[in-house]
């Protein structure tokens, strides 16, 4: 699968990242073997890169994840190495907050690299903005999880383009990326900044429920009907032009952008998990992506 290098590291991704948000499932047995074979769907497909949450599934889909991965190392002794570990911390429930303190975000990594039977992460994520942090003291959270050999490198997640120059303008080294929700519903990205500071200063956006607004209702959603028909019948005909699915060129939509988005596949469906790999293949046309914003939004760009 072709792959993306993050800024000044080894870090080497495959464009498509694997979202292990839904993977555990009500955690029932049946659920977690559904994961699992999603999850070997995936590394047979060649994602490298593995997304996770300390909340996801409430810890049972680091749990899983960790799991398979024992059972793996039995095969392949370095399959470790082989991989892109992210995960994330920040949200916290009762009463619902976002804490980037230094005793919950360290204590977080290190219950995370238990469950996921892992000694380091290859990245780290703030999950969500927490409006009272204090960006020296996020810094030396950061250090402090570097020196001790826990985190390799670290990111962002769902932060503005100020927030992201607040915390870089504290930091030693560069933020490497910034997961945020992007698809052909959530277009702020386009038009808030983001994009434009990925580009500037080499952070790789990656894209959150890539698919929102077609195959699944994106967070949030005001689509209309007519909203819903109109990109239909445009993802039809191009469907048709590009000889794919048309939720593959939704994917390619997002991967045309020259911001290098990589989008996170999260479904649970291994043909899925594998057929999303089409829209790397796609040639997407200038003039088709112009096609397609404008069913979204109803109107021609002015
Ligand atoms: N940073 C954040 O704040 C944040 C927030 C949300 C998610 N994430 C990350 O992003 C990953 C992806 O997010 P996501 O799972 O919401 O997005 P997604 O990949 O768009 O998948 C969402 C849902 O759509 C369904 N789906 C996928 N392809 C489909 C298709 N072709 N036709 C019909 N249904 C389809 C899936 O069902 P099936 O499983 O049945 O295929 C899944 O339940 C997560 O796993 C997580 O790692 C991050």
């Amino acid at each position: 699968m072709n792959k993306i290098q993050y800024k000044n590291t080894h870090l080497n991704s495959t464009r498509l990242i694997y979202g292990c948000m839904r993977i555990a499932g009500d955690n029932t047995p049946a659920d977690k073997a559904k994961g699992k074979l999603a999850l070997r769907a995936a590394l047979e497909a060649g994602y490298n890169h593995f997304d996770h949450a300390d909340i996801y599934g409430g810890g049972h889909c680091e749990s899983l994840f960790g799991e398979l991965l024992t059972e793996l190392k039995q095969e392949t002794p370095d399959i470790r190495e082989q991989l892109i570990i992210t995960s994330k911390a920040g949200i916290r429930f009762e009463p619902q907050r976002y804490d980037f303190s230094t005793d919950y975000l360290t204590t977080s990594v290190e219950n995370s690299l238990k469950r996921l039977n892992i000694d380091y992460l290859d990245m780290f994520l703030l999950h969500r903005p927490d409006y009272l942090f204090n960006a020296e003291d996020v810094a030396q959270t950061f250090q402090q999880l570097k020196a001790s050999g826990k985190v390799k490198y670290f990111g962002v997640s769902n932060f503005s383009p100020s927030q992201v120059s607040l915390l870089q303008s504290a930091l030693a080294e560069p933020l490497l990326v910034n997961q945020i929700e992007i698809n052909i519903h959530n277009i702020d990205s386009l038009t808030n900044g983001s994009l434009d500071q990925c580009q500037q200063l080499g952070i790789t956006p990656i894209a959150w429920c890539p698919l929102g607004g077609v195959a699944y209702p994106a967070w949030g959603n005001t689509f209309s009907t007519a909203d819903e028909q109109r990109i239909e019948i445009e993802l039809a005909r191009q469907a048709e032009l590009y000889n794919c699915l048309p939720w593959q060129l939704i994917l390619a939509w997002l991967l045309k952008h020259p911001a290098n988005i990589c989008p996170i596949i999260g479904s649970t469906t291994p043909e899925r998990i594998i057929a999303a790999k089409q829209a790397l293949a796609i040639e997407y046309n200038h003039a088709d992506w112009y096609r397609l914003l404008e069913a979204r939004n109803g109107y021609a760009q002015p």
